[in-house]
């Protein structure tokens, strides 16, 4: 029955084509709170257009008459080999998407060889995750106003194996999702925010609205700053990027402040409506970075061609976020595998169409 089932998953899937396909095809079969949930940006949802509106009108210059019959896509971040430069994003509540959840996730990612990030709001607890693949993984902490739970859960994912801490700044609090406010979003009964279930009282949190946004509110800690930063590097020996930065400013000094990267990100339009696009953040950031950090982004990255403007604008890798939920959503952990088998294709081929031998090429093209 099971095999059954999953051949005719496969099976139509070979009518998807493109993230938009993808997309498609979780909407219908997505509950319709859940949809909302993961394709909602916050208040008018601009920034989540604006990101993908700035891909667009990045224009490249391709070199022609190169040799380009192999190309290299593969490269390396803090360490870390992939094969072709991208990384899974940070996305909470994955068993809203399908049964198997984060765990799906990782299999298909470890099977891609892409690092998948796993979220503090995940709904398979950090070490399961960890030890449903030997792949190497990251983990993204929010931290709670509670200090003991913020240690508790860097000191785990540490324990567990995962080998770099992303610190979300960009979410002091929760962006306003209109749709999410009408729904009275919750997680149905029988999911957990299991990271955090050991630390939570139970009915703490009951209230019209937005439940996350009110679990945002009473739980993450608004008075984040800088000094936490240093508070949290001296916890744990494991590299910590921050997540969220669109500024060079910031960026200069979260090198500054001892940290091995940037994740130049709105959140995927779901924080500060009015941020600027990521694409457009992005070589401000790289200037200031100067090589000095990893620098990766994300937010509304749909082709190889934008993953080649993401480099050529100076980053090293990118981060794929809700186009992993359509390909979970839709397959399960093939879902998820033919989404990632989608992207190293299209980059490959972006890699040849501009003359790219290998991932040095790209800069000068933008
Ligand atoms: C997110 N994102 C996110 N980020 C984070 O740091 N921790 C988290 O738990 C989540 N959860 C989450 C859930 C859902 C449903 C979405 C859509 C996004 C943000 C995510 O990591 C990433 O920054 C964006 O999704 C990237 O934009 P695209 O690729 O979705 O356009
Ligand atoms: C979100 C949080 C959980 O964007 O990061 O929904």
């Amino acid at each position: 029955m099971f095999i059954c089932i999953h051949l005719w998953q496969i099976a139509a899937m070979d009518d998807l084509h493109t993230v938009a396909d993808f997309r498609k095809a979780a909407r219908r079969k997505l509950d319709p709170v859940a949809w909302d949930y993961f394709a909602s940006g916050s208040d008018n949802q601009r920034a989540k257009r604006r990101n993908r509106a700035a891909w667009d009108e990045i224009e490249l210059q391709p070199r022609v008459l190169i040799d380009v019959a192999t190309v290299d896509t593969s490269t390396t971040v803090l360490g870390l080999a992939l094969p072709w430069p991208a990384l899974v994003a940070p996305l909470a509540y994955q068993m809203l998407a399908h049964p198997q959840g984060e765990l799906a996730t990782a299999r298909a990612c470890a099977d891609a060889g892409i690092p998948m990030i796993v979220s503090t709001m995940a709904n398979v607890d950090l070490e399961t995750v960890a030890q449903a693949t030997a792949a190497p993984k990251w983990f993204q902490l929010y931290c709670h106003r509670d200090r003991g739970i913020t240690q508790d859960l860097v000191q785990r994912a540490q324990a567990a194996g995962y080998q770099a801490l992303i610190i979300t700044v960009d979410a002091p609090v929760l962006g306003r999702r209109i749709a999410d406010e009408r729904n009275r979003f919750e997680l149905p009964p029988g999911l957990t925010r299991a990271n955090l279930a050991r630390y939570e009282k139970p009915g703490a949190n009951a209230a019209g609205g937005s439940h996350l946004s009110d679990l945002f509110r009473t739980r993450q800690d608004a008075s984040l700053t800088w000094r936490d930063i240093d508070w949290l590097r001296g916890l744990t020996s494991l590299p910590i990027l921050l997540k969220g930065v669109l500024r060079a400013d910031d960026a200069a000094r979260a090198v500054d402040a001892g940290c091995a990267g940037v994740i130049v990100s709105n959140h995927g339009g779901r924080q500060l409506d009015a941020a600027i696009a990521t694409a457009r953040a992005l070589p401000g950031v790289a200037k200031a970075v100067q090589g000095r950090a990893a620098v990766l982004v994300d937010g509304g990255i749909e082709w190889g061609a934008d993953m080649l403007r993401a480099l050529a604008l100076g980053a090293n890798a990118v981060l794929i976020g809700r186009p992993v939920l359509w390909g979970l959503a839709v397959g399960g952990q093939a879902g998820v595998s033919r989404v990632l088998g989608m992207y190293a294709e299209d980059f490959s081929r972006a890699m040849q169409l501009a003359g790219c031998t290998n991932l040095a090429d790209t800069r000068g093209l933008a």
